[in-house]
């Protein structure tokens, strides 16, 4: 992060200041503060490319951003953000009693800038709005969200929110210590179902909710996912020289909710091979799973991994690196018949069925030899052992204790 030198714009209205992470608004209305905002704010966009196909980025904010165009009044304020080329966010909010509120949240984006959206077949500027779940934060206080919020402000895009300080009104000039804190940030703890409910027509309902809680629906459970054969090849005359087979199911959390979705082998396969690393590019309709395998001499393994989907509520993307999984020696390859979980992130997990996986030295385009997994190889033919010994050993104790109760019994009888 340590692009961001501190990055600070003069002007008569907004001073801007790039943090380690996020950024710090400060607006003046007559040299005193009237607006503080302090936020991590990443944004992610789909956007066409040639062909009918679509891409996929993500950015932060980015340090040349100006507040110029941020206002401030008695009842309403702008925070106002520009960036190169023709981009923008801002968020309106409104005071009303002893409360103020976040009534839009905007973000306009120049699918011409090729900068930020490298191949795109529109020259467009978008614009999307969408309703923040900030709401009745006390006159004199700060709204503090530290969780992650995502807002999905269309199909295509969406924005997260981090680590959000904002006080959309402050009084004299000085930034309130008193927080208004958001729900995320709250422990959870069990609420007691009310006691009594105020008549139903008095209950305003408060926003169109992003953030609304989904309920946890039982999935359906998914049937075995159909295995896909992969191979990548250095030219059109050569051999293969990665070769993988397996079936994927992929658990991933978005907006807080955990799902499942079954890989069907894809429409598209890319991908190298090299010395040290090779990769293996898999889509499929909306879905797309890039592997990447390191060659650290003696073994291989699969040290990277992104995802990105893209479902109705949005894109979910995630990337895991320095992992340690499919692990097997240069020369062979790894295989797990099993169903294997992988955990690649906190919200993305990879379920595989029949794997096998080459992704050096492959010769003539056949598998080597494979070193088998622990839950095939090991379990399969140790519980059966397992079990065996443990049942002499229950007919050993069941003999000595009936010898030993005979001599007893025995012995007890001539005494007698
Ligand atoms: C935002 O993006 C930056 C860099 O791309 C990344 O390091 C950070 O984790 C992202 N934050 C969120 C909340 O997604
Ligand atoms: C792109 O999609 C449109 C409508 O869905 C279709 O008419 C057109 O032929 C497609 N073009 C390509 C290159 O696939
Ligand atoms: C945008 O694209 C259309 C068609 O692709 C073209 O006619 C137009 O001149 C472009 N506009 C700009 C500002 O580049
Ligand atoms: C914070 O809130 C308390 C109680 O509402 C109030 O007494 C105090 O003056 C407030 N402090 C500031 C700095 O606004
Ligand atoms: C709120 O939701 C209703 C119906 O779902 C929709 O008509 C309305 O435009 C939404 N308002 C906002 C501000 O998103
Ligand atoms: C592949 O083989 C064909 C016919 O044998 C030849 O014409 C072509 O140049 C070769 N291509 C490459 C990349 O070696
Ligand atoms: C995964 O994503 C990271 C960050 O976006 C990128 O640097 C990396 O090259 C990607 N890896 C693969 C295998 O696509
Ligand atoms: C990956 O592992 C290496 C060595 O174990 C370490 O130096 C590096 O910081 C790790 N990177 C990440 C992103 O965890
Ligand atoms: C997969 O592993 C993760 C983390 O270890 C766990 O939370 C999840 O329940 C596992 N899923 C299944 C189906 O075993
Ligand atoms: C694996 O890496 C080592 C060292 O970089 C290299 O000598 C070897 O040829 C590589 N193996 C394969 C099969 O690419």
């Amino acid at each position: 992060m340590s692009r961001y030198a501190a990055f600070v714009f003069f002007v008569s209205f907004g001073v801007v200041s790039h943090l380690s992470h996020g950024i710090e608004v400060k607006v003046m209305n007559k040299d005193k503060l009237c607006l503080y905002a302090n936020l991590t704010l990443n944004f992610s966009v789909t956007y066409e490319v040639a062909d009918n196909k679509t891409k996929m980025v993500s950015f932060e904010l980015p340090a040349s951003a100006s507040s110029n165009d941020s206002k401030c009044d008695d009842t309403s304020s702008i925070l106002m953000l520009k960036f190169p080329d023709g981009h923008s966010w801002s968020a309106n909010f409104s005071l009303k009693d002893k409360s103020y509120q976040a009534d839009a949240i905007t973000f306009v984006y120049n699918l011409n800038d090729s900068k930020v959206f490298p191949g795109s077949s529109s020259n467009e500027t978008v614009t999307v709005t969408t309703k923040p779940d900030i709401t009745d934060v006390g006159v004199n206080t700060c709204y503090s969200c530290k969780s992650e919020d995502t807002l999905i402000a269309s199909p295509r895009a969406s924005m997260t929110l981090s680590d959000v300080l904002i006080q959309a009104f402050v009084i004299n000039g000085t930034k309130s210590e008193n927080l208004t804190t958001c729900a995320a940030d709250k422990p959870v703890t069990p609420t007691p179902t009310p006691t009594h409910v105020t008549n139903a027509t008095t209950v305003v309902p408060a926003t169109n909710a992003t953030t609304a809680a989904p309920p946890t629906t039982p999935t359906p459970t998914l049937p075995t996912p159909t295995v896909g054969n992969y191979s990548i090849k250095h030219d059109a005359n050569s051999s293969a020289c990665l070769l993988a087979n397996f079936g994927l199911r992929i658990g991933f959390t978005q907006n807080k909710k955990y799902q499942e979705v079954n890989f069907d082998p894809p429409t598209e396969v890319s991908g190298s091979c090299g010395v040290d690393s090779s990769e293996l590019i898999l889509t499929s309709n909306n879905i797309t799973v890039s592997l990447s395998f390191y060659n650290d001499t003696k073994k291989f393994r699969l040290h990277e991994v992104n995802v990105t989907i893209s479902t109705s509520s949005g894109v979910f993307a995630q990337s895991g690196s320095n992992l340690s999984l499919w692990e097997a020696a240069v020369g062979s390859s790894y295989m797990c018949n099993k169903e294997q979980n992988s955990t690649i992130t906190g919200l993305l997990s990879l379920y595989t069925f029949s794997l096998r996986v080459q992704p050096f030295g492959v010769k003539n385009g056949l598998y080597s030899t494979a070193e088998e997994c622990f839950l095939d190889s090991d379990l399969s033919f140790l519980v059966p052992i397992a079990v065996g010994v443990a049942l002499s050993f229950l007919i050993i104790l069941v003999l000595i204790s009936y010898l030993i109760g005979r001599r007893k019994s025995r012995t007890g009888y001539q005494s007698v």
